[in-house]
């Protein structure tokens, strides 16, 4: 019998890195794409048969010869599963009122538009899987309203929705599709730097500085209050292999994490209203 196989994209840190690791051990051949991060630490921590694929999601030419790399390593055999995990949150601060649009669309390109050509390039060789699936990692952050810190979610939100066609455009076709939503896993993108809340504050001119600084809270002093309850991404990808890959049908979506539920019931249950004061009291100053 042939191994499964996978492909994670930004597999060198955090939760990509602990997914790798985690196919890796149960015995998945896995295709590990990343990007600026060398991927040493995995290449150590995996079995001989881990590829690391250097794959830039944001930039086309380097997903199209990631692609090739895989085709050519799969020689005819199925990609059975595909890991849309690569994400940024970087120039993600700043207000709307002056948000700098170029910064804005770069994260689109990877948030966004990276998933999506990452799925198409690789669909070809799902389609040749007898049980294809795709993981897309969204962010349960889509619930909330982060003032100042509002374009990463704006860009997960527009991933959980073409996520939402997808499994049902593809469903005709035995390709299932889910959306991984993790909450409160420890990683450098929920480390809050404090060069993060410095280069937040840079992006307001000074006529502006002073009011946004008086009304609102750097966001990540808000969202990394809980740290100390992050769940290792060791853990993460654990509970996500037994809940999410092996199941026999995947769910629409995932909220996996400490305290997960709550974001997702708040939704559900709160008026519009109600959440605007929730997420005012948590983000606001005075
Ligand atoms: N940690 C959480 O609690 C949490 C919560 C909600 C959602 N998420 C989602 O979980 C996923 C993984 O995040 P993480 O927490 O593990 O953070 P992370 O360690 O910062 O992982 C993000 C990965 O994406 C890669 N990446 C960034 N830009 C890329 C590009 N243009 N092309 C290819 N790869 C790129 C990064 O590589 P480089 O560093 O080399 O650029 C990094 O390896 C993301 O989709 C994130 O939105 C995480």
């Amino acid at each position: 019998m042939r191994d499964k196989t996978a492909f994670v994209t930004g597999a060198a840190t955090g939760i990509g890195k602990g997914l790798a690791e985690k196919l890796d051990r149960e015995g998945w051949r896995v295709f590990a794409g990343y990007n600026r991060t060398p991927p040493n630490a995995l290449i150590a921590a995996c079995g001989p048969s881990m590829k690391a694929v250097r794959c830039t999601i944001s930039d086309p030419q380097s997903v199209k010869e990631a692609t090739t790399e895989i085709r050519e390593a799969l020689g005819g055999s199925p990609l059975d599963l595909l890991v849309n995990n690569a994400a940024t949150t970087a120039n993600g601060g700043g207000g709307m009122e002056n948000v700098d649009l170029d910064s804005f669309h770069h994260l689109f390109e990877v948030n966004f538009w990276g998933a999506l050509r990452v799925t198409q390039a690789l669909l070809p060789e799902l389609r040749k899987s007898p049980d294809p699936r795709i993981v897309m990692v969204g962010s349960p952050s889509q619930y909330l309203t982060i003032p100042l810190g509002a374009q990463y979610p704006i860009s997960k939100v527009a991933l959980a929705k073409m996520t939402e066609a997808l499994r049902l455009e593809l469903k005709p076709f035995g390709i299932q599709v889910t959306s991984l939503e993790p909450n409160g896993v420890a990683t450098p993108m929920t480390s809050f730097p404090e060069q993060e809340r410095i280069d937040l504050w840079k992006t307001f001119p000074e006529h502006l500085l002073g009011d946004y600084q008086r009304f609102w809270k750097y966001p990540g002093e808000v969202l990394g209050k809980a740290s100390a309850s992050f769940w290792s991404p060791e853990k993460f990808a654990d509970v996500t292999y037994a809940k999410v890959i092996c199941s026999k049908k995947m769910k629409p979506r995932y909220v996996l994490g400490p305290s997960a539920w709550i974001l997702p019931t708040i939704n559900r249950w709160a008026s519009k209203s109600a959440q605007e004061t929730i997420f005012e009291k948590m983000f606001r100053n005075s």
